[in-house]
């Protein structure tokens, strides 16, 4: 019998974001608000932003479940928004509430990881352009220096931002999040924006805290490796493509953010597509000064690519993402039928072969992979919970597949976080699909344990498990619903 085993340093635990999980009592509106009011349709079942699992009224029990479950660590964000509802303005309620939520964690010895953005932004930052305009870097430095000198002292690890390529791609090259254009010069701006915000924070944070705190300071990235085809069949011109894709989408903001560069690859490839934007002097140097103690990395799934012809890609002008790669589904793929998104537990080989290679083998973790499933309460037993073995054994297929790749590349991966923690609110799915270890009844705020949280609290004990187990296909069909 084989066992999988993480030793007692290695952290354990989820997480959840300020937008998705507290609801909006307090007198404050983002990003989100504008885009549920402009278009509530366009939210599974009209569900916004406002009564998101009430963790601002429910904080205290869900903090004593946490600790129940076994968790030594738990991230969520601060809500920008709730801290500053203004301009200039600062809410002593908001204040206070993350104070008691802070203390609560520490009561009871849980680690303590806040974001400082993730996905959500005040509606003022919204009015003076959002992230097309980059002075709201400044407003951003503000909110950090804010937060440090209120509760630096009680935070372990803090993160500028939660995927900051997903605003960008999603609200500038697609319509999922506001303001919801395909314009790709914007993009560009958006994402210099944020590289900027980040570089600010973080030399904000090197020059007057690093000597006074204990905090960590990083940020969280999601990775999706793009594969060229189905690994097999794929040409000179699919590989192409998915450096390209890995290029923009995986590389280009984390090279700055925790490198402090610019690669030539993508220099040349903005140039080509004149796309470049001018870097005054003094910022490029706040960027190169870019120092960061970790990186949180994001798995849910690769992204499968096949070359765009030839032809097409000349007069293609849409999506600067889509214009060299296309999206291939593989019929062979095990994918999650309800999020569409394909479950290869194996790329944890590669995140670590590029957090070795290309990112200087820094210190991370692993700050989110998760299953987000549909209609979960046909699988409630007779003892009133719901029975998510699949979750379990999607947990197990990834923590086998970390486990050998951290021996394989001698990595500083230092922990494993489940999204989510509890059921929360997931932007336009609202709840359509339940990640959590904890199920919410939105009805009535009801919390109820799942199978999987029994299973971690058991497995925190000795935090090993055998080698041999039920794949997630023994509970659910992940082949066929594509
Ligand atoms: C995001 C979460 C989101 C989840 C499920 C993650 O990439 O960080 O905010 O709810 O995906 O879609």
């Amino acid at each position: 019998m084989a066992i999988i085993k993480f030793d007692k340093s290695f952290m354990f635990g989820a997480c959840t974001s300020a937008e998705q999980s507290e609801g909006h009592k307090n007198n404050f509106s983002t990003n989100w608000d504008i885009f549920f009011k402009n278009d509530p349709k366009a939210f599974f079942d009209e569900v916004g932003p406002e009564n998101t699992s009430e963790v601002y009224e429910h904080y205290k029990d869900d903090i004593k479940l946490y600790k129940e479950l076994g968790f030594d660590s738990f991230r969520t964000s601060f809500s920008w928004a709730r801290i500053f509802p203004k301009e200039n303005i600062v809410s002593k309620e908001a204040i206070a509430f993350y104070h008691n939520y802070i203390d609560e964690l520490i009561s009871k010895n849980i680690k303590v990881m806040f974001c400082l953005n993730h996905f959500d932004l005040p509606d003022w930052i919204i009015n003076k352009g959002g992230l097309e305009n980059s002075s709201i870097s400044d407003n951003f430095e503000e909110y950090a220096k804010l937060i440090l000198d209120e509760f630096g002292h009680k935070i372990d690890y803090l993160m500028t931002f939660n995927e900051p390529i997903v605003p960008i791609q999603c609200g500038y090259l697609g319509k999922f999040h506001w303001p919801r254009i395909i314009d790709n010069k914007k993009a560009i701006q958006a994402s210099y924006t944020t590289i900027l915000m980040h570089s600010k924070v973080i030399n904000l944070f090197n020059t007057k805290y690093r000597n006074l705190l204990k905090t960590k300071i990083g940020v969280i990235v999601n990775l999706s490796p793009a594969l060229a085809k189905d690994c097999i069949t794929n040409s000179s011109e699919d590989q192409k493509a998915a450096d390209i894709f890995n290029l923009l989408h995986n590389y280009a903001l984390l090279d700055a953010m925790c490198n402090g560069t610019f690669s030539d690859e993508l220099i040349n490839l903005l140039k080509q597509e004149n796309l470049m934007i001018d870097i005054p002097k003094n910022e490029k140097e706040i960027i190169a000064k870019n120092k960061i103690d970790f990186i949180g990395i994001n798995y849910y799934s690769p992204f499968r690519v096949t070359a765009r012809p030839l032809e097409e890609q000349k007069n293609y002008n849409n999506n600067l993402l889509e214009k060299f790669a296309m999206p291939f589904s593989w019929k062979e793929s095990r994918m999650n039928p309800f999020r569409g998104w394909e479950i290869l537990p194996d790329m944890m080989d590669i995140l670590c072969k590029i957090v070795k290679e290309r990112y200087n083998n820094i210190p991370f973790y692993i700050s989110e992979n998760g299953m987000g499933v549909q209609g979960e309460e046909k699988f409630r037993n007779s003892e009133g919970y719901i029975d998510d073995y699949y979750r379990i054994a999607f947990i197990k297929e990834h923590l086998l597949s970390l486990n050998k790749a951290i021996i394989k590349y001698n990595v500083n991966c230092f922990g494993y976080h489940m999204w989510a923690s509890i059921d929360c609110w997931s932007w336009l799915n609202a709840y359509k699909n339940r990640y959590g270890f904890i199920e919410v009844d939105i009805a009535n705020g009801k919390r109820i344990k799942k199978a999987s949280a029994y299973w971690l609290q058991e497995f925190v004990k000795t935090r090993e498990f055998d080698e041999k187990f039920d794949l997630i296909e023994k509970y659910i069909d992940i082949k066929t619903k594509q």
